[in-house]
C-alpha cells in the first residue's frame, strides 16, 4: 500500500483538491505525471486530502501505462513497484510526533514478504496484525523498551508473545546463556544441566514427577497428546474451544478455519468442550464413551475458573478413563506460585510449559506423573512412545537460561511485580475510560500479570477497526501494545507514561466513536490470524498463485 499525501490539508477542509505529491525519499523513485494523476484520483478523498492506494492499484496503473503491457509486469514488480512499495510512508499524519519514520521498516517489509511466507515467523507478529503505520521490524530491546529498525523507541507490552517476563536482555539470563554458549551448546551425550533443570522444574509443579525438554510450546503439547493416547490406548482428544491456541500441529489446527493441508480425518479425532461448563465435558464423554484419551485446556485465561470447576473436571476425566492436560504456556511463570495449577490447587496428569521459562530463549517442557511419562523412557514393558527426542531439545545455553530464570523467580519478587505493575496500569486506564465515558467500548480483561483488552464499536460489538485505531494511536505515542502484558522491567515511570499515552489514544477513540473510525484510521484494519483466506487487506507483495489451489486452477 502506498501513501499519497496531499500536503497539509485540514480534515474538514473544503473540496479544493490539493497538489498531490508522492512522499518518498528523494532519490528512490519518481512516477510519471500521468501515473501520478491516476494515483491522485484513487487516493484523494473529499475533506481528507490524502489516502491510501492498494498495491494492486499501483501495479495496475504502472502496468497499463507501460507500453510493453503485461509482459513487463515482472520487471516492473522488481524495479518500480518494488521501490514504490518499499518507499517511505512518511505522512503528514505523523508530523509533530516522535514516530514519523518507518522507512527502513517499509523497505524491509517488502523483502520479508518476498523471502518469507507471511513476512514473519509467527503469524501473531505479521503485518496483518498491525496498523499500516507501525514499526515493521524490531532491532533491539532492553528491559521493557524496544527500538525498531528506524530507531523509534517504544515501551512494549507484547513481550515477545509473552516469552519475556523479566525483560529484554535481562543480565542474569544473558550471562548464564552466553557463559554456557562459550562452553559448547550441544554434545554427543547429555549434559548435567538436563538433570539439574528437570529437577528444579519438577519442584515447582505440584503433580510433576518427571520432565522432558524441547524447544517450543507446540512440540510440548503435541507430545502430551501422543503420550495420553498411548497411555489410554484411545485416539480421540478434546481441547477447550474457548481458548485459541495449543499447537501448530494437526490435532489442534484441524479445529481452526486455517486448516488447509490438515487431513480431514484429524478433525474427527479432535473434539471441543467449553470452559467453565462441566456439562459440555459431561456431554462429550457421554457422546464418545471410552474413546477420549485426554482433555487439554489452560487453567485460566481472561476469566478465572469457577470454584470447583478444575477439580471436578479432573475427577470427570478420571472417572471416564481420560487424562487432564493443563497447558501452562502462558500461565507458567506469570501466575502466583509460577503455575496456574499451584495457584488453583489442581494437579494435572500432564502439563506443558514454555515461553517465559527461558525469558525469550527457546525452551519448553512437558511434565507429568511418572507412570505416564515413563512410557517415553526405558523402565516399563509396554510399547515404547517416541517422546520428544530432538536434536536441539536440550541445548545447554537454553537450560542455563531456564535455571537463571528460576533462580531469579526464587530470589526476587518477580510475580508480585508483574501483578503490581499490571494493577497500576489497570487503575490508570480504568480512570481514563471512566473519565471519557468509554467503559462500554474499551475493556480490560485477564489477570494483572497478563492483561488483554477488547475494543468495541459504538454498538458495543468487538471491532477490528477500533482495535487497529487503538494500536495506531498508541504506536504514535510510543507504545507497542498488542496486549498489556507487564514484565519485571516495567518501572513506575514506564507505567505512568503508558497511562498518559493510552489516555491520548483513548481521546482519539472517543472522537472516532462519534465521527467513525475511518476518519482517523490510516489503512486497513487488522485481521484475525485464523482465517481461511489471506485476502487483499494485507499490505505488501501481490498474492501468490499457489499451484494446485483453487485460485490457480481458476486463473
Ligand atoms: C496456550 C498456548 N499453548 C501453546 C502454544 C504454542 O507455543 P509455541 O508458539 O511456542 O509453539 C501457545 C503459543 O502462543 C499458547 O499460547
Amino acid at each position: 500500500m502506498l501513501w499519497v499525501a496531499g500536503g497539509a490539508v485540514p480534515r474538514q477542509a473544503s473540496c479544493a483538491r490539493p497538489k498531490t505529491e508522492i512522499v518518498e525519499r528523494p532519490t528512490t523513485f519518481a512516477l510519471r505525471r500521468t501515473e501520478l494523476r491516476q494515483l491522485e484520483k484513487i487516493a484523494w478523498k473529499p475533506g481528507r486530502g490524502c489516502g491510501q492506494v492498494e498495491n494492486s492499484q499501483i501495479r495496475d496503473i504502472l502496468v497499463s501505462s507501460n507500453a510493453a503491457g503485461r509482459r513487463a509486469t515482472a520487471v516492473l514488480r522488481k524495479s518500480r513497484v518494488e521501490r514504490a512499495l518499499a518507499m517511505n510512508i512518511r505522512s503528514s499524519f505523523f508530523s509533530g510526533t516522535n514516530l514519523d519514520n518507518f522507512a527502513t521498516s517499509g523497505a524491509l517489509r517488502f523483502r520479508a514478504r518476498a523471502a518469507i511466507p507471511g513476512g514473519a515467523h509467527t503469524y501473531a507478529k505479521g503485518d496483518d496484525q498491525y496498523p499500516l503505520l507501525a514499526p515493521g521490524f524490531i532491532a533491539r530491546g532492553l528491559g521493557c523498551h524496544v527500538w525498531d529498525v528506524d530507531g523509534n523507541e517504544f515501551i512494549e507490552y507484547g513481550m515477545g508473545l509473552r516469552a519475556v517476563s523479566l525483560g529484554h536482555g535481562f543480565p542474569a539470563v544473558v550471562k548464564a546463556a552466553v557463559g554456557q554458549m562459550s562452553q559448547g551448546t550441544n554434545f554427543t551425550r547429555p549434559s548435567a544441566l538436563e538433570v539439574e533443570c528437570a529437577e528444579r522444574l519438577i519442584e515447582l509443579v505440584p503433580a510433576a514427577e518427571m520432565a522432558k525438554f524441547t524447544k517450543d510450546g507446540s512440540t510440548a503439547t503435541t507430545a502430551a497428546i501422543r503420550l495420553a493416547r498411548a497411555y489410554t490406548g484411545r485416539d480421540m482428544i478434546a481441547l477447550c474451544s474457548d481458548q485459541p491456541f495449543f499447537s501448530y500441529d494437526d490435532w489442534a489446527i484441524c479445529t481452526t478455519p486455517m486448516n488447509a493441508g490438515v487431513p480431514r480425518a484429524m478433525a474427527e479425532l479432535t473434539q471441543g468442550f467449553r470452559y467453565n461448563d462441566l456439562s459440555s465435558a459431561e456431554a462429550l464423554f457421554a457422546r464418545y464413551p471410552g474413546r477420549v484419551a485426554a482433555l487439554i485446556l489452560e487453567a485460566e485465561k481472561e476469566v478465572p475458573p469457577t470454584p470447583g470447576y478444575l477439580a471436578t473436571l479432573r475427577k470427570l476425566c478420571h472417572r471416564n478413563g481420560a487424562l487432564l492436560i493443563i497447558d501452562e504456556m502462558i500461565t507458567g511463570f506469570r501466575w502466583p506460585g509460577c503455575s496456574a495449577q499451584r495457584h488453583h490447587g489442581i494437579e494435572a496428569d500432564l502439563s506443558t510449559f514454555g515461553k517465559a521459562m527461558g525469558n525469550g530463549i527457546a525452551i519448553s517442557a512437558l511434565l507429568g506423573r511418572r507412570e505416564i511419562m515413563e512410557l517415553g523412557g526405558l523402565n516399563h514393558d509396554r510399547d515404547r512412545v517416541f517422546l520428544l527426542s530432538t536434536t536441539h531439545g536440550a541445548e545447554t545455553h537454553a537450560l542455563a537460561a531456564a535455571l537463571a530464570v528460576m533462580n531469579t523467580y526464587r530470589d526476587e519478587p518477580v510475580i508480585e511485580t508483574l501483578h503490581r505493575q499490571g494493577s497500576r496500569l489497570k487503575a490508570g486506564i480504568e480512570n481514563s475510560t471512566q473519565r471519557r465515558g468509554l467503559t462500554r467500548y474499551f475493556k480490560l480483561a485477564g489477570r494483572t500479570s497478563n492483561m488483554v483488552y477488547a475494543c468495541c464499536d459504538r454498538d458495543g460489538v468487538p471491532s477490528q477497526t477500533f482495535r487497529t485505531l487503538f494500536l495506531q494511536e498508541t504506536i504514535r505515542r510510543g507504545l507497542l501494545a498488542p496486549s498489556l502484558v507487564t514484565s519485571y522491567s516495567h518501572t513506575n515511570d514506564d507505567i505512568d507514561r503508558t497511562i498518559e499515552a493510552i489516555d491520548g489514544a483513548l481521546a482519539v477513540y472517543q472522537k472516532a466513536l462519534e465521527d467513525g473510525p475511518e476518519a482517523h484510521l490510516i489503512g486497513r484494519p487488522v485481521a484475525p490470524v485464523f482465517r481461511r483466506r489471506a485476502t487483499s487487506t494485507s499490505a505488501g507483495t501481490p498474492r501468490t498463485k499457489v499451484r494446485g489451489s483453487r485460485d490457480a486452477k481458476a486463473s
